[in-house]
């Protein structure tokens, strides 16, 4: 290797395993932080908390930043998002010193209905984009819902199912949590809402999924006067040969290491469709492709892409979130 070559980066996160003398315990949850963290916050805060970004937020995500109750310019203490949580949905926020968890130790506190939230908080050159999941993140993306039962409920199917699953049963679990609690869309109104706290957290992520709701109308696409879940289902079962064609390639471009930024990811998925013959028009004309909530399509994801998602997924309702998340991870949750 050549000094100037850079390392193959495939987006993947290294997973860390929790060194239980550098943990934090029960006493030393609350941590100091510097003016220019808060500062830090405060920016990230406000650069969401738009009533041109809010608007294609899910409603239930603005009843629960409501109810937890967060200041604005004060990255909050451990004890203020107890508060607001744990007598509502028994749910109970723990700081972790690791940035990215192992999931065999995540599914393990949440089994417990532990929330763990990293004491990392990204710097000012990510303000737009984090691949790890950082404080912000984790607070403002994530714990609004935890203070709502149907969101507990939400998260309180994973473990169970996670625990008592083969290896590759778990890959498709993570994938289920990952197009769902961070990157899931669900229809209110006969609009699509933004629902999962990846996009929610990350004003890149956020701006392009909000472009494409545009752009599908723009393009004549979806025609938002008419029902819109119905539109999007017609639309995927046209185009699913071709959407799994693509899902293919992104994770083979993926394992190649050519997915390493959200611009290279955009860049070479462009390329993709030109090599696999699909033109970029209509369903498939925006950066994002989006989907009904297809577990069999979901399952077929075989990494997480961290740094780019070439789709994102749409469920008709939360009941239906609940219904689809079930019919796989229940059957599993139950066996002996
Ligand atoms: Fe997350």
């Amino acid at each position: 290797m050549t000094t100037n070559q850079k390392p193959t980066y495939t987006g993947d996160i290294a997973e860390q395993q929790i060194d239980p003398t550098k943990e934090y315990s029960s006493e030393n949850q609350e941590l100091i932080f510097s003016a220019e963290q808060h500062a830090i916050w405060a920016d990230l805060f406000s650069g969401i908390n738009q009533t041109y970004l809010l608007e294609h937020l899910c409603q239930e995500f603005k009843n629960g930043l409501a109810l937890l109750d967060l200041d604005p310019h004060h990255i909050p203490t451990v004890s203020h998002l107890n508060n607001r949580i744990t007598q509502r949905t028994g749910w109970r926020i723990e700081r972790t010193v690791v940035r990215y968890t192992h999931a065999d130790d995540w599914y393990k506190k949440f089994a417990q209905r532990i929330f763990l939230i990293t004491d990392y908080l990204r710097s000012r050159d990510q303000m737009e984009f984090t691949p790890e999941p950082d404080m912000f993140h984790d607070i403002f993306g994530h714990l609004p819902y935890l203070t709502m039962e149907f969101y507990a409920r939400i998260e309180d199917k994973f473990a169970p199912a996670y625990m008592k699953a083969t290896q590759d049963e778990r890959e498709v679990i993570k994938r289920l949590a990952w197009y769902s609690t961070e990157f899931g869309l669900v229809i209110e109104d006969n609009q699509f809402k933004i629902f999962g706290a990846g996009i929610i957290s990350g004003r890149a992520e956020l701006a392009n999924t909000v472009m494409e709701f545009y752009r599908l109308s723009r393009d004549n696409v979806i025609n938002y006067t008419a029902n819109v879940f119905e539109q999007l289902t017609d639309l995927f079962q046209a185009h699913k040969s071709d959407v799994h064609r693509i899902i293919d390639g992104v994770n083979d471009l993926h394992q190649r290491g050519q997915m390493s930024s959200q611009d290279e990811g955009w860049n070479v998925v462009h390329s993709l469709y030109q090599s696999l013959g699909i033109t970029r028009d209509g369903y498939f004309a925006g950066e994002v492709i989006l989907a009904p909530f297809d577990i069999e399509t979901i399952a077929r994801i075989p990494k997480t892409v961290y740094a780019f998602n070439p789709m994102f997924f749409v469920c008709e309702s939360f009941q239906q979130m609940d219904a689809l998340l079930d019919s796989y991870l229940k059957p599993i949750a139950l066996r002996n």
